[in-house]
């Protein structure tokens, strides 16, 4: 798949777990669209910078757009985390969700209007293939260690509840 088919994809599967997000209260099911959003955002944005972004910033007529993009995904990164360490209950959740939201959207649209539609020109077809490649390759490589990474979390802290029976008894 082209790496701009392959990016629009992950852009409109965000759009669909924002729209999940905004229509739940607190709740188990919140609790785990946030999660889905973080890893999402987190994978999309990671290869984005990794592989499409670095190719990009070689056009001169880009690079500045590319610039912004990075610091753009940086600010969203900073309201992602700030979301993750804030509780639900609190008024903060819902607002901070709703800057993201519109943050993301905004760059989105920069993205796919302007962005995609230039880079297509420079790469060509053969060069927007072989990066989409590349770009699924790394996030399926991401994904596979994130996933390693959470079962770990989760079998240490299954650990650390033994112990503390253990302690308690
Ligand atoms: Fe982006
Ligand atoms: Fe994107």
């Amino acid at each position: 798949m082209d790496a701009f088919k392959l990016l629009k994809q992950d852009h409109k599967e965000v759009k669909g777990i924002f729209k999940k997000l905004e229509s739940s209260r607190p709740s188990k099911a919140r609790e785990k669209g946030f999660q889905q959003l973080y890893q999402e955002l987190s994978l999309h944005t990671e290869v984005e910078e990794n592989i499409f972004y670095p190719r990009l910033r070689q056009e001169d007529k880009l690079r500045e757009t590319i610039g912004e993009a990075y610091e753009e995904h940086h600010v969203a990164k900073l309201l992602l985390d700030e979301l993750a360490q804030t509780s639900m209950e609190d008024g903060r959740w819902d607002a901070k969700l709703s800057v993201l939201k519109e943050m993301v959207e905004h760059h989105v649209a920069e993205e796919e209007g302007e962005l995609f539609p230039k880079a297509a020109k420079a790469l060509g077809k053969e060069e927007s293939k072989a990066l989409g490649q590349q770009i699924e390759a790394a996030k399926k490589e991401r994904l596979a260690a994130m996933r390693k990474e959470k079962r770990a979390s989760r079998e240490t802290a299954r650990g650390n509840g033994q112990a503390e029976q253990r302690t308690s008894a």
